[in-house]
């Protein structure tokens, strides 16, 4: 167990100083090789400040072997310090520093640094990892140009890369040779990037708008360019997209990619050298999804993107984090909002940030947007940081609208570009260029916790009398529709006082059938600038409680229902006064397709509840619920990625989340039987959506056939409950064999492996696992399904895998495929009032440590919801998180989450 002095120190927002010496240029040497590399680093030191000593370069596990300055050697030993960094007492205001470090890339489990992934030669530095490969001032504020020269087998290790230009290449003796990169842009030392190996090459190029021709190169193991096509479409329309919605063109002459198997996130965006887990890269019809091609094309884009904001704008200082994250995955989310379905993409996010985001703000790793203070930084590459952070973004653009938030960016880009940022830098150019007032509206950077938004509406009549807000009831001329507003945000673990934010809600009132109404609003806090939908309505709830009064052009036959919130406008928990009946309404009439699936997902939440209280849960099925679903059903005229979208249940985690003690069993019996009732009563129609939604062939992965193939598998897995339907079943297993594509032989392989019957579910799971056999990425998807079985046996089963020939605990894909799916996407396994789900995951998670503390700790993060649990599951989890807080040697990293998790519970 750690000691109190041990206890890895906090670092704090408040403390940041700026440098006192600065680098200008770097040059760096490697000669490269598995057991000793040899880093030659030449660093161009400035002073910025009068008192700037003694001077700390961080490094960590680096063999310092020679050191110089100005050409004076000094002795290595004595500048050393106790933490691994390099300390000088002295220096002229200017100096050139000269080290030669070994490393030893072989062993780098960690995925950070320099490392080997299947014999590639890689880096990741993003955030800390630079100073495991030389010793440098490691934080983004000190920009320098690279000139890298790179040494290396020329056998094994044919392609070199690194950031920039490639300005030499030559052949050595003993079959070695060189490559020399010199990057012209300023960058700090996370964006450094070097990759060397035998990897294939895909090659295309691109024109900007002004007529600069770019060489696209994106780099593979060797025999998988094929499958590199779609993520080269992808490089192509992020590019083209820039330019058009931002104005944003590329700056160099080559853009390079790589591919690499171990990774420990989706991708970097290392300037003009992205690297990339491969899952994000490698795709075919025959080994990836829709859904994948989807996800891909967003990294793809979310990278690129980063050139902009990220790259020529970077952050200060590590809690400046989201300045960068939420504004690029801002950017990612509206590529793809622009290139499919605009409301399935709104949805997904939607889903997403009440899937991971929610519940962190709630639970005892909650922190701000920007947040205050980390232990190990790594651990703050959050939804949080992420997803909220780009729900702030959004809010921005939907408060200034399209044209004033462009004006903002183009302020904040043209101000800031070689400069390392800050959040407010970004907020106040929003502000000048725009003219709106944000001064309140910065609270969402600093406030952590999900506000929660209470409304309530009634009719008042012409003379004033204030009528009760019944459903049906008239509006008379000259009457109007009040609406009150309230916000609240409960305390979080971080924060305990909260204060009121400015949060911009979009509605709309609708009539009888479902049309918005035209309406003013008369004590307008503040109007819409922009309004997106015709009698649509910006409204800035600002205090904590506000009235609102509409006053419809026209008499209203009957009240005018507010659809609230449209197109999810402000990241809040909303409490309404919908009923059953409102939500049937909306679900099938509410203009705004978010809101329209909302009200399905609200109505289907308070129906699971009640069913998961009663003490039976399958005798307790709504069956108005189950009509109302067969409405969704019948209308073919929907969107088919709509349907798919709507015809899916709320989450058990989801659903988990709305109760004040989660009832484990009672959720999953109670969503279990829903879907079989609907399954069963509206059997025919399902299979005729089945037979109706077969794409045409031949294969094409657009849009459209994947809308059709999403919704098709979205019926089958309705089907799929029918375990005892002879003629289903045998449409399941024909669905399954005759697929020509990922998409619907994973979707067929999912629904028998959660629900057929034991022949026909290990006869799916055999033929998968042959026809895949040596395909990584496409046996994690069989690990996960696994994993994610909603069967008694989840467990037993995942432990058995942990010894398949195709499980490495040394790769994140195959952890979080294995151990993430169980850990996070099977909630019922997961928390079996046994605790061996816990067992296990305290048990893998002390293995990982000592491999991989930033995926330890990742997967440490599924015990943060404990205390959500019944008194016997808490204290199993508590339990298990002692016994990883007291395991020798054990991370900081995974020490922040689990001491963090543990402290709430005092
Ligand atoms: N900057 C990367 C992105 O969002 C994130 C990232 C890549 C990362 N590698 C990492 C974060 C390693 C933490 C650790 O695009
Ligand atoms: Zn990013």
């Amino acid at each position: 167990m750690l000691d109190r002095q041990d206890m890895p120190a906090a670092i704090r927002r408040a403390d940041y100083r700026p440098p006192t010496f600065t680098v200008d240029a770097i040059r760096l040497e490697f000669d490269l090789d598995p057991a000793e590399t040899i880093v030659t680093a030449e660093l161009s030191l400035r002073c910025l400040t009068e008192t700037a000593f003694p001077l700390h370069l961080d490094g960590e596990d680096l063999t310092l072997l020679e050191l110089s300055l100005d050409g004076t050697a000094l002795d290595p030993a004595q500048h050393v310090d106790g933490a691994g960094r390099l300390v000088l007492h002295e220096l002229p205001p200017r100096a050139v520093l000269r080290t030669r470090c070994r490393i030893a890339p072989e062993a780098n489990s960690r995925l950070t640094g320099l490392y080997l992934s299947n014999g590639i030669f890689c880096t990741q530095c993003e955030a800390q990892g630079f100073r495991r490969i030389t010793f440098f001032p490691d934080r983004p504020d000190v920009l320098a140009t690279y000139d890298v020269t790179v040494r290396a087998d020329a056998g094994s290790c044919p392609v070199l890369l690194s950031n920039g230009n490639c300005v030499d290449r030559q052949s050595l003796p003993d079959g070695r040779h060189m490559a020399r990169w010199q990057d012209p842009f300023p960058k700090p030392s996370y964006l450094f990037a070097l990759v060397a190996g035998r990897l294939d090459r895909l090659a295309d190029t691109f024109t900007t708008r002004s007529g600069r021709q770019v060489d696209l190169h994106l780099y593979v193991e060797p025999g998988q360019a094929a499958r590199a096509h779609c993520a080269m479409a992808a490089l192509k329309q992020s590019m083209a997209w820039d330019e058009a919605r931002f104005g944003l063109e590329y700056d160099l002459d080559i853009f390079n990619i790589v591919a690499v198997a171990d990774f420990n996130s989706g991708a970097m965006e290392n300037k003009s050298l992205n690297i990339f887990n491969a899952k994000y890269i490698l795709a075919d019809e025959a080994t990836a999804t829709d859904t994948d091609m989807e996800l891909i094309e967003g990294v793809v884009a979310h990278e690129y993107f980063h050139n902009w904001t990220g790259n020529r704008v970077t952050c200060r200082d590590w809690f400046q984090l989201s300045l960068k994250e939420g504004l690029t995955v801002f950017r990612d989310q509206e590529f793809t909002a622009d290139h499919r379905s605009r409301a399935v993409k709104r949805i997904r996010d939607v889903r997403t940030l009440r899937a991971r985001q929610f519940p962190e703000d709630a639970g005892p790793l909650s922190h701000p947007v920007r947040p205050d203070t980390y232990v190990e930084i790594n651990n703050f590459y959050t939804a949080t940081v992420y997803e909220k952070g780009a729900e702030v973004i959004r809010m921005i653009h939907t408060i200034l609208g399209e044209a004033r938030f462009q004006a903002g960016m183009r302020l904040y880009l043209g101000r800031h570009d070689g400069q390392a940022a800050t959040c407010e830098d970004f907020v106040a150019a929003m502000e000048e260029a725009s003219g709106c007032d944000l001064v309140q509206f910065r609270r969402w950077y600093s406030q952590s916790g999900t506000p929660r938004v209470t409304a309530q509406w009634h009719v008042e009549g012409p003379a004033s009398g204030a009528g009760p807000g019944a459903g049906g009831q008239a509006l008379p001329d000259g009457g109007c529709l009040v609406l009150t507003l309230s916000q609240d945000t409960p305390p979080t673990a971080d924060q305990a006082e909260k204060v009121p934010l400015d949060i911009p809600i979009r509605l709309a009132l609708l009539d009888g059938e479902g049309r918005p109404i035209a309406a003013w609003l008369e004590e307008a806090a503040d109007a819409a600038p922009d309004r997106s939908a015709p009698g649509e309505h910006l409204l800035r709830l600002t205090g904590p409680r506000q009235r609102f009064r509409f006053r419809p052009a026209e008499a209203q036959e009957h009240a005018p229902l507010p659809s609230l919130n449209c197109g999810f406008s402000a990241p809040v928990i909303l409490h309404a006064d919908y009923g059953d009946a409102d939500d049937a309404f909306l679900m099938v009439r509410d203009p705004d397709a978010v809101n329209r699936w909302e009200a399905g997902q609200r109505y289907a939440t308070r129906v699971l509840l009640r069913m998961a209280a009663a003490e039976d849960p399958a005798m307790a099925v709504d069956g108005r619920y189950v009509d109302a679903f067969g409405g969704l059903l019948r209308d073919e005229a929907m969107d088919p990625s709509f349907a798919a979208v709507a015809m899916v249940l709320p989450e058990e985690g989801y659903l988990a989340d709305q109760m004040a003690v989660v009832d484990v069993d009672g959720l999953h019996a109670a969503r279990e039987a829903m879907l079989r009732a609907i399954a069963l009563a509206h059997r025919n129609v399902l299979l005729g959506m089945h037979a109706r939604l077969q794409p045409a062939r031949p294969y094409r992965a657009d849009a459209d056939q994947a809308a059709l193939r999403a919704q098709r598998n979205a019926a089958l897995a309705l089907l799929g409950l029918l375990t005892e339907d002879a003629e289903v079943q045998r449409l399941v297993m024909a669905h399954y064999r005759d697929a020509d594509n990922m998409t619907d032989r994973l979707a067929a392989l999912t629904v028998l492996a959660h629900h057929g019957q034991e022949a026909a579910r290990n006869l799916a799971l055999a033929d998968f696992e042959e026809r895949y056999r040596g395909e990584a990425l496409v046996l994690d998807k069989w690990l996960a399904v696994q994993a994610q079985a909603p069967r008694r046996d989840a467990l037993a089963t995942v432990r058995r895998l942990l010894d398949h020939p195709a499980f490495r605990l040394s790769n994140p894909n195959r952890v979080y495929a294995l151990i993430g799916a169980f850990a996070m996407r099977n909630q019922w396994r997961f928390h079996a009032a046994d605790g061996g789900g816990y067992a296990f995951l305290a048990e893998q998670v002390k293995k990982l440590d000592g491999l991989n503390r930033q995926v330890a700790a990742r997967m440490a993060g599924a015990f943060g919801r404990w205390q959500r649990y019944d008194g016997p599951r808490q204290n199993l989890m508590r339990a298990a998180l002692e016994s990883i807080r007291d395991m020798p040697g054990l991370s900081r990293d995974t020490f922040e989450i689990v001491n963090k998790s543990l402290e709430v519970g005092k």
